[in-house]
Parts: C-alpha cells; structure tokens; sequence
C-alpha cells in the first residue's frame, strides 16, 4: 500500500465511524469546476485588486467596484456546475453520511449539486441588498444592466448579499457554524488557503472539540502543519473519489 493509500484508507475509516461529520469548504473545491479560487497561482486576487470588495472602497466608488464584481461573480460563476467533489458532498447527505457543509464559497455549487444543509459563511450571489432601505433583490439579468443597479424604491446603490471585507460575518451563519464546529466529531477540510477570518477559527475550533480534521488540498495550508491529522495532498474531486470508493466498497464497510 502506497503512502497515499495508507491516508485514504485512514481518512475513510474516521469518516465511516463518525457521528456528526461536518466539511469545511473553501474556493478549492469550486476549481474544477472552472472557478477560480482567490489566492495562489492563477487566482482572482492576482488579476484583480481585493479593494473592490472592501466595504469602504464599494461605498464610495460603487462604479468602479461593480464592473468587476459582474465580471468575477456573475460572468465567471454563472456558468459553472458543480465537479464530482461536490456531487460525492450530495450524495453523502442523502446517505445520512455528512450532517453539515460549512462554506466560504458563494457560487452555489453545494446547492446545485444537491445539498440542503449547508452554511453559508460568506453569504452568496444570489440576491442584492439596498444599502439605504435593506430591500432584497433576486439577481437576474436585468437587474445588472444598468451599472450600478440602484433600489426601486430609494433609488440607492445595491450591493450583492455577501460579505465584503470590512463587513462582519451574518450572525445567523456564524453561529451555526461555532456550534457546528464544536459539535462534529470528523471535519473535512476541502480547498482553503485558512487566511482570511474568523472563517480560519472553525477548523481549530473543531479540533479543541476533539474532533479529527481530515484536509484535502494540493498545497500545504495555514490549517496543515497546526490541525491537520490527515493530510490528503490532492485534487479535491481525486480525494472525493477515492474516499468515496473506500468508504462504500466492502473492504472498509
Ligand atoms: N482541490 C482542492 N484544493 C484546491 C484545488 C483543487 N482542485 N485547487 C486549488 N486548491 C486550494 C489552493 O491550494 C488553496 O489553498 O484551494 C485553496 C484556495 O484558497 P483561497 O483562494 O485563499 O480561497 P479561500 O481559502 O476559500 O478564501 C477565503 O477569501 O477573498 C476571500 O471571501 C473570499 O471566501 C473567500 C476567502
């Protein structure tokens, strides 16, 4: 057995035997689907500047702010589907296999895929909100014609409903998350860089709780060499497989 065999078969025999297993996910999961993730090689901060998503920045310069969050989150994600790590995600909810997906993406693909209960951290695409009057608009496309889109009713710049830098995490999401965190017994780490928080807290914060973390990502991150204790260097879609092939053949059944 290869080493890599050795910590699949690891990953897969803490998976079958938990009772609350709970994925943590970040934009590595989404890559294969065409998404790029935020940092690294080819990632959207290296071709963009983040201050478009500063809150600051978006209050007072809307206009230059928006062009780029239609061409990363509206162009970009719109189009992408769900890879087989999210599929394999779905189909262990429906097996009563996965309690919870904890994630910072914003694209939807944990939903498309299948799954229902999921967290999300950072918020999503799928609305704006009006700055001024808190109304919430579903985005289509007629809403983004004209640049900036402005409410309704107050006539107000609307911003899309995730969270910005600078703005605080929607408490309903961050408390789900600590008490998911606390309460599972195996978390998966899937594709994140653990730079940005308080979303880098919940894979210490499980492991406080005893919970064992398994991570899944090509490159060491800041979670590896601090929480990690299965540590699978690959692809997520590859892991996926492989941890789903493990777990349903007879071998570890
Ligand atoms: N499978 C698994 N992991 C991958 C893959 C892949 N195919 N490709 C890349 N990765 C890993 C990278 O090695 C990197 O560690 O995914 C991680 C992506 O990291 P980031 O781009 O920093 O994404 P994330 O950690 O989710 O960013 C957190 O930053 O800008 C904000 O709000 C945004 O939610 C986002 C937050």
């Amino acid at each position: 057995m290869t080493n890599q065999e050795e910590r699949i078969r690891t990953a897969a025999e803490f998976i079958k035997k938990s009772k609350y297993l709970v994925t943590f996910t970040g934009a590595g999961v989404s890559v294969e689907s065409g998404v790029p993730a935020f940092r690294g090689q080819g990632g959207l901060w290296t071709k963009y500047d983040p201050k478009v998503l500063d809150i600051d920045y978006f209050m007072k310069f809307p206009e230059k702010s928006w062009p780029v969050i239609i061409e990363i989150f509206y162009q970009y994600m719109g189009k992408a589907k769900p890879n087989a790590a999210h599929l394999i995600l779905a189909k262990w909810e429906k097996k009563g296999l996965l309690q919870m997906i904890i994630t910072q993406n914003i694209d939807n693909l944990h939903y498309e895929a299948g799954n229902r209960n999921i967290i999300e951290f950072h918020g999503n695409t799928r609305n704006l909100i009006c700055l001024e009057c808190r109304k919430i608009y579903k985005v289509d496309k007629n809403l983004l014609e004209n640049i900036p889109p402005r409410c309704s009713v107050c006539k107000s710049i609307l911003k899309p409903d995730f969270v910005f830098f600078g703005e605080a995490i929607p408490t309903e999401a961050y408390s789900a998350s600590i008490q998911a965190a606390q309460k599972c017994d195996v978390l998966i780490v899937i594709g994140t860089t653990g730079e940005v928080m308080p979303a880098n807290l919940i894979p210490g914060l499980a492991k406080n709780n005893g919970a064992r973390i398994i991570e899944i990502n090509p490159h060491i991150s800041e979670h590896t060499q601090v929480v990690t204790d299965v540590f699978l260097p690959i692809k997520a879609s590859e892991a996926m497989m492989a941890l789903d092939e493990a777990i349903y053949s007879s071998s570890v059944e």
